[in-house]
């Protein structure tokens, strides 16, 4: 991890004002004293990398010569000038304005080879526009350390967000090649008397957020075995230890093989228009399946067997990698991205006996690109590709369920917003030799608005839970099981039902399921539709932003989210 200073005009004379070399090098020391401050107990310090926009040597010279050695230099590549400017389509067509950077990058490294400094030059952002800092660098500071506590709060690999707190809003991006932070696009920036009292209470945010990490380190260390993901327990055949072992249950013991569940299956390829009886018919057989089961089996979507074999396949190839192909995609300790075993949030958890893949399809711009496999070569276009076909299939059936409600057909579609969240999630259930003693997924609702679920072709392990009782949902190949998640409970006052689900092991087989669910964009208040609401059906839930981190909360406090989120 890096931590990079940003006010990368200021090094040079492009944008008027200017940071001599002697004020940036005391704060660069500054910086480093708080650094060591913060991270006392910490071995791994992140680097600090300083800004070099708008390269002058002697500036440079000056400036390594004045601060230690430990710091690194960054060149961010601005040349196609500033955001404002409307040329921008034929600059980034026209090739040499990028390739003109190649020799000023040249220079930053002889100048620092040639200096007393052991620094090396650091690519920072690539192609952009500059719009960035606008006051003096000591801001800059600041917001270094607002990059560095929204490291520690969201993990690592933060590709673009926003911070918002203290007054200020910032956008930070932690560069995903050269893990570098930064923080660009001060909107609104910080008058100069404040930033002493900022910077104190940044301070002391931090130290909270390391001792929280340190409770982490210590919770890991408690949960002792977890060195091994349950894939490879399975394949050495360990027993399952302690912090798998479902002890008492409000669900009851587990019994792998309750009956089946008789939900309907209901063809979605008639759900599109109103007019026909058929339609009609099958509008109202979801609409009974939503309100009674939360979930049924979807034929008539459209997509091919053999597709959906495919990726049945191609997840069965990923999971199949060598353990260290397999980390280079590891998600990080607080992050649900990446492939993983269950998030570790408290000692008295019972952990799930699955590894799983969780990638965030859109917004598109929102992708982490390296945490998507890149083998089996065609898992990436796959991925892709299939992920979209089930977001139509969902907005499909938004459309249907609100007609079928006598709503206007968009009214969901409405609330989830134009950058509504799609997740993919990979599940892999190994085989497990107590399957009487351990669950592959604990039994929850989903936080999403719908889930689609491609269940393995072969191996059953989905329960669903009505009335107190669970029932087996049967493998039909070609078919997706549907379900509703909160998010939808919540926007149809609980008309529809999110339901409880799990699943199961065995001791034979292994078994895969693809899920693929969409959450409404974070920032973004839902509630229940207004027309759902009246003297004989109140309000049954208050209106909500960013149902993920309540969720997440929830989990951590073993609490259930939706109940959190009732009148
Ligand atoms: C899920 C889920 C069930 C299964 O991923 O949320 O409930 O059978 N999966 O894998
Ligand atoms: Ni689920």
């Amino acid at each position: 991890m890096s931590l990079r200073l940003p006010g990368n005009e200021l090094s040079g004379r492009g944008v008027g004002v200017r940071v001599a070399e002697d004020q940036y090098a005391s704060d660069t020391i500054s910086l480093q004293r708080i650094e060591q401050d913060v991270y006392e107990s910490i071995e791994s310090k992140p680097l600090i990398i300083a800004p070099g926009g708008f390269f002058d040597a002697n500036w440079f010279n000056e400036f390594t010569s004045k601060t230690t050695k430990s710091e690194d230099v960054t060149r961010c590549i601005y040349n196609l000038g500033p955001g404002a400017d409307e040329h921008h389509v034929e600059k980034i067509l026209d090739p040499s304005y990028l390739d003109s950077e190649a020799d000023t990058f040249k220079r930053l490294q002889s100048t620092l080879k040639s200096s007393v400094t052991s620094a090396t030059a650091w690519l920072g952002e690539a192609g952009g526009a500059y719009n960035g800092c606008r006051n003096l660098v000591t801001n800059g500071f600041v917001f270094s350390f607002c990059a560095l506590l929204w490291h520690r709060l969201m993990g690592r690999n933060v590709l673009l967000t926003s911070f918002s707190g203290i007054h200020q809003v910032v956008e930070i991006y932690l560069d995903d090649t050269s893990l570098s932070l930064a923080a660009t696009s001060i909107r609104d920036p910080m008058p100069l008397h404040s930033t002493g009292a900022v910077w104190n209470a940044i301070k002391d945010y931090i130290l909270q957020l390391q001792k929280r990490e340190l409770g982490e380190r210590l919770l890991h260390r408690t949960m002792g075995s977890l060195s091994k993901t349950a894939h490879e327990m399975s394949i050495d055949g360990d027993e399952p230890p302690p912090q798998y072992i479902v002890k008492e249950s409000t669900f009851g013991p587990i019994d792998s093989s309750p009956p089946l569940i008789p939900i309907p299956i209901i063809d979605i390829s008639l759900l599109s228009s109103t007019s026909s009886p058929s339609s009609i018919e099958e509008l109202e057989k979801l609409r009974s399946a939503l309100s009674s089961w939360g979930c049924f089996q979807a034929i008539g979507h459209g997509i091919p067997d053999s597709y959906l074999d495919k990726v049945r396949e191609v997840a069965k190839q990923f999971f199949a990698l060598p353990v260290d192909e397999k980390r280079k995609y590891s998600r990080a300790d607080r992050d649900g991205e990446g492939h993983g075993g269950d998030l570790i949030v408290s000692e008295k958890q019972v952990l799930d006996w699955s590894d799983r893949l969780a990638l965030k399809i859109l917004p598109e711009d929102e992708r982490r690109l390296n945490l998507w496999p890149e083998s089996p070569a065609e898992f990436r276009e796959i991925l892709h590709d299939y992920s979209m076909k089930i977001n139509s299939v969902l907005d499909l059936l938004f459309k249907a369920i609100a007609m079928s409600l006598n709503l206007e057909a968009d009214c969901f579609l409405k609330q989830f917003g134009e950058r509504a969240h799609l997740i993919a999630r990979f599940n892999f259930y190994p085989p497990c030799p107590r399957p009487d003693q351990v669950l592959g997924l604990k039994p929850h609702s989903d936080k999403s608005g719908m889930t689609v679920l491609l269940q393995d072709k072969e191996v059953e392990g989905l329960h669903v839970l009505k009335d107190d009782q669970w029932f087996r949902v049967p493998i039909i190949p070609h078919a997706l099981v549907v379900n509703v998640g909160d998010q939808m409970q919540i926007m149809t006052n609980g008309i529809i039902k999110s339901p409880i689900h799990r699943a199961v092991t065995n001791s034979e087989k292994l078994r895969i399921s693809v899920a693929v669910s969409n959450e409404a964009e974070p920032e973004r208040e839902i509630g229940p539709a207004e027309a759902l609401i009246d003297e004989k059906r109140p309000r049954l839930y208050r209106n909500v932003k960013n149902y993920a981190a309540i969720n997440f909360e929830c989990f951590q406090k073993g609490e259930i989210a939706i109940t959190t989120v009732k009148i």
